[in-house]
């Protein structure tokens, strides 16, 4: 079961040939995981959050942030001795052999395809809101209502989610093309961003209440836990910064600085903002007659929320906004919102191209067919592998609420990453003597808390998100064995190095997140 492991020095000496220019340094590698954490968990999740734990929203955020932030470290670790692509797959590949690698990919697929989707919900509700108060921004304009049966999926009370849709299947475009996003697009975002959050935190923060925390945890730690599991999504994204660990300049330094550096500022605005929310609004969830919270995304809760005039966070879809025009920053709210609108897409961009980065790295292992990897002629893109995904993403995006992708996207994530932190600790025994640009400090009690964190949270997300990971596996278990055992390029004995490939799709003409040249 562990063998055809794929030698890790014919991997770098592949990566050698390669000899990226590595021009990144620390700023860069924290614009670049900043602009790939900060979207829809923060600006949109809160809400679910809060309708799980209530204030304890706080210290579920808190808790995600700890496993994230030792997973990283985890990663920087992996990342700077095989600086390669394909992270978690890669670093399995090398150190626990095929199959589990085989099983990480598939979980990738969790992490990246159907997080675009969840973000991509994520931009519907604050796209909606805007054509709602258009009249605000610019008195010529008329407020459009989307028809709610327009607006959501079928769990929401909707139909269908069209302007999710239409927004995922719009960036598949651009992914087909080649669209480019530029270090400096993506620095204009973070700011964006950045600025966005900023004037939530200091309108927000003069108008907290004590009294809004109390009852800290209507629904009991496992409230808190559950809302753990599901905003872990917002810090999703800092292991883009690994990816990037060929073009880093001293990884050694850079590579822990970008990863840490990156998760801290994010947390630091999330516990403000969460704070913000909390204090200001309030946030306590909606119960339903035996007491229980009602679910996020369920009809149920849309049926309450509209029994109150949806006056509550947690009915909100566009939480930050709602909360500012809540406490008379309409202006200010609507500009927040349209920050989320500005920026989220390049979100849903960096997860659709790491989709497809994936799937390259796997179908030239052979694990999945070939045809999945062609370039197109004249775009030089994987437009095969981009359009199949970029069509599942949309119908996700049109048809499930933002929380449930969210949370199924999270079951893969933590999968690789609890994989991520036992790699390192077998790396460390099996091969103790391999130059480690960047070791993980304390790694005995630093990995296994990684592996601990991540198992805590993948256990308090709910039984049917659980049940669709099995599902899952079971799928990708039938997949390997009926076709990628038999096609495995290790497994027919072709471990040939690609020549100047190994980190990318054969003609790679879209950058990394963040416009970091490959070639
Ligand atoms: N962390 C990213 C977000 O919240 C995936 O949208």
């Amino acid at each position: 079961m562990f063998g055809r492991v794929k030698s890790l020095d014919a991997i770098l000496a592949t990566a050698e040939k390669k000899s990226l220019h590595r021009s990144l340094g620390a700023f860069q590698l924290t614009m670049l995981g900043v602009g790939a954490i900060i979207g829809t968990g923060i600006f949109v999740l809160t809400a679910e959050a809060a309708q799980k734990a209530g204030p304890g929203m706080l210290l579920s955020f808190v808790i995600a942030g700890l496993v994230c932030a030792v997973a990283a470290l985890c990663y920087a670790e992996m990342a700077s001795m095989v600086p390669v692509s394909g992270s978690a797959y890669t670093y399995s590949y090398a150190v626990m052999g095929e199959m589990i690698a085989w099983m990480v990919g598939w979980a990738l697929v969790l992490e990246y395809a159907i997080a675009a989707g969840a973000v991509a919900v994520g931009w519907s509700g604050y796209f909606t809101g805007m054509l709602a108060h258009l009249n605000d921004y610019a008195t010529f304009l008329p407020n459009i209502v989307i028809p709610a049966h327009l607006a959501s999926g079928p769990s929401g009370g909707g139909l269908i989610n069209l302007p999710a849709m239409i927004i995922a299947l719009l960036v598949t475009v651009l992914l087909v093309v080649g669209t480019k996003e530029s270090a400096v697009a993506n620095a204009c975002l973070v700011v964006v961003k950045i600025v966005a959050l900023t004037a939530f935190v200091v309108l927000a923060l003069p108008v907290m209440h004590a009294e809004k925390f109390v009852p800290f945890a209507p629904l009991g730690f496992s409230g808190i836990s559950a809302a753990a599991a599901s905003i872990f999504f917002a810090y999703v994204g800092f292991d883009a910064v690994s990816t990037a660990a060929e073009e880093t300049k001293n990884p050694q330094r850079n590579m822990p600085i970008g990863l840490i550096g990156s998760l801290a500022i994010c947390t630091i605005f999330y516990l403000l903002v969460a704070s913000g929310v909390i204090g200001s609004v309030g946030a306590q969830p909606m119960l339903g007659a035996d007491g229980h919270g009602l679910a996020p995304g369920s009809s149920e809760l849309t049926a309450a929320c509209k029994g109150i005039g949806d006056q509550a966070v947690v009915c909100s879809r566009e939480a930050l906004a709602w909360t500012l025009r809540q406490i008379g920053y309409p202006q200010i709210g609507n500009l927040v919102g349209l920050a989320a609108i500005m920026a989220l897409p390049s979100v849903v961009l960096m997860m659709m191209y790491g989709q497809s980065r994936i799937f390259f790295v796997m179908s030239r292992d052979g694990l999945l067919p070939e045809v999945l990897s062609s370039v197109h002629p004249r775009f030089k893109t994987p437009h095969v592998i981009t359009m199949i995904t970029g069509v599942f993403v949309a119908l996700f995006a049109a048809f499930f609420p933002v929380g449930a992708l969210a949370d199924i996207s999270n079951s893969g994530t933590l999968f690789a990453f609890a994989m991520v932190a036992v790699a390192v600790i077998v790396l460390r025994r099996t091969d103790p003597n391999r130059f480690r640009p960047f070791r993980t400090p304390a790694v005995n009690v630093v990995a296994p808390l990684a592996v601990l964190g991540s198992i805590y949270l993948f256990f308090s997300l709910s039984w049917y998100t659980l049940g669709l990971f099995a599902a899952w596996g079971v799928a990708g278990l039938v997949v390997y064995f009926l076709y990628s055992r038999g096609n495995s390029h290790v497994g027919r004995g072709l471990v040939e190095v690609h020549e100047g490939d190994v980190d990318a799709p054969p003609q790679p003409v879209a950058p990394l997140p963040g416009g970091i040249e490959l070639d």
